[in-house]
């Protein structure tokens, strides 16, 4: 193998491990943000990002921690239907993201400390 090969080699495992350190294979668990939901009002037609992580600065919504903390997690982008008022979920073990459905009120949520994977 040339020197050019030698470097491009060099260079591709750079990339590969930035890319693992950045995004890992395994994501992080989500963690308990708050233990009840924020009640939000959704504009018909615009877009939102919930946070999944539950490490946003921003509940209920992402500001990029996912990132930057190196969770592998990304957030849930959707789109609301109609302008409403709705309760999206903070605690981060509801069965239907973005919404709350009440899993906040469980036990294993209510004992788990703020911060703490769900
Ligand atoms: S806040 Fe998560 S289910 Fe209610």
């Amino acid at each position: 193998m040339d020197l050019r090969g030698a470097g491009m080699l060099v260079q591709r495992r750079h990339i590969f491990s930035w890319l693992a350190r950045w995004f890992p294979k395994t994501p992080a668990k989500p963690v308990v943000a708050q233990k009840i939901p924020i009640k939000v009002e959704l504009v018909a037609g615009k877009t939102y990002r919930w946070c999944v992580c539950g490490r946003s600065k921003k509940q209920p919504f992402c500001d990029g921690s996912h990132f930057f903390q190196r969770t592998g997690l990304f957030p849930l982008k959707f789109k609301a239907q109609e302008t409403r008022t709705v309760a999206l979920c903070t605690c981060k073990a509801t069965k239907k993201p973005p919404y709350c459905d009440g899993t906040h009120r469980s036990e294993p949520i209510q004992k788990a400390e703020v911060g703490s994977p769900v």
